[in-house]
């Protein structure tokens, strides 16, 4: 079976996506630097699939280690790449360390991409490439808006570099997969996402307050033009999403276009608000949730929700677990950190 490699693959998406692929059938390498992510991760992989995927600790920055990486596994034939930082606010406060963290790794990847004889290239990006969209739910042909930060700019940039690289080395296919809100975890509770520092994001946020860890959420505004007033989001199990890689993979693997690059939603199609999430995990955990209502974030959108019809005619790839599952299994998976 072919051999793949994942960078960031014990980060959140990444261990997902690791455990899908090998249930496949795929071989899986791994490069991870563990800058925000555990080796433990990489026993929870393996307690759910049986097979230990092969692991190289190293800070994909360093060209001359990437090199040597692909000089000893010429015979890659996929490459899923998630290894990159993605706080949106630190984003702000270190630009070039984005810059530098998300642009440079890629560049060295595709410069050695390109010297294989035949590679698919999967690319993580994200919703925020298309801002405020002005018509809901969100199509790949929606314009690209100025990134509000450059955490998004990196992604637009990324899109780029990985398109231009495709038109100009044809042994490279490529898709850009546009994540929307990804959350959950894998329901064994082996593996799920372990934010360092207070979360950013809305679900951790809530598991953690919801176990003692923050005293009470603070949801964002309630006065955007939504149903009532939170903004609204299309939250996506990340299992699923886990799957939307390896299908985009199998779609590049087995592709006879000349040249192929090409860009995916991956979303459920549903918005949901944040009151709507807070109902949805109170309602799973018997718990009520402490929250209070304080002023807007700075760079939230009101509403984003993907339109996914190309991903389930083109890719033949549609989300299938239910908002109540995602939102169960995060929570089963913080009551398991805790009470490690
Ligand atoms: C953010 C990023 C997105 C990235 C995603 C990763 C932007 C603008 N957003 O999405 O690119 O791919 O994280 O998961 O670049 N909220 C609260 N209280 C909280 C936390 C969040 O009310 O403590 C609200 C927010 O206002 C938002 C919703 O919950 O409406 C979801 O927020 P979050 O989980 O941070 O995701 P996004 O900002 O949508």
């Amino acid at each position: 079976m072919a051999k793949i490699l994942v960078t960031g693959g014990l980060g959140f998406i990444g261990s997902h996506s690791v455990v899908e692929l090998q249930n496949e059938g795929f071989e899986v390498s791994i490069i991870d630097d563990l800058s925000n992510s555990s080796l433990s991760v990489l026993d929870g992989i393996s307690k759910i699939t049986g097979k230990v995927p092969n692991f190289h600790q190293f800070d994909l920055k360093d060209k001359s280690k990437v090199q040597t990486f692909f000089k000893a596994n010429q015979d890659i034939k996929g490459i899923v790449h998630f290894a990159a930082s993605k706080a949106v606010g630190d984003s702000v406060k270190q630009p070039l360390a984005y810059y530098e963290n998300n642009v440079n790794p890629l560049i060295y990847l595709l410069q050695e991409a390109a010297r294989l004889e035949q590679v698919s290239f999967i690319f993580s990006s994200s919703c925020t490439v298309y801002g405020q969209a002005d018509i809901l739910p969100i199509t790949e042909t929606a314009p690209i808006q100025t990134a509000s930060s450059p955490y998004g700019s990196t992604k637009q940039i990324g899109e780029t570099i990985t398109r231009d690289t495709c038109e100009r080395h044809t042994n490279v296919k490529a898709i850009a997969l546009r994540y929307f809100n990804p959350i959950g975890a894998h329901k064994s509770a082996y593996i799920g996402e372990l934010p360092i520092g207070t979360p950013q994001n809305l679900v951790p946020f809530i598991t953690q307050t919801a176990i003692g860890i923050q005293k009470e959420l603070a949801v964002f505004g309630n006065d955007y033009p939504t149903a009532d007033g939170t903004c609204v989001r299309d939250y996506i199990h990340v299992v699923d999403l886990a799957k939307a890689h390896v299908t985009a993979l199998q779609h590049l693997l087995n592709s006879k276009q000349s040249s192929h690059y090409d860009v995916f939603n991956i979303g459920t199609g549903q918005g949901r608000s944040v009151l709507e999430i807070i109902t949805t995990f109170e309602n799973v955990s018997n718990k009520t949730l402490p929250y209070t209502i304080v002023n807007r974030r700075s760079g939230d959108v009101a509403s984003a929700y993907a339109d996914t019809t190309k991903a389930n005619t083109k890719l033949g790839w549609t989300a299938t677990l239910p908002l109540h599952d995602a939102i169960q299994s995060a929570w089963k998976w913080q009551q398991k950190i805790v009470n490690k």
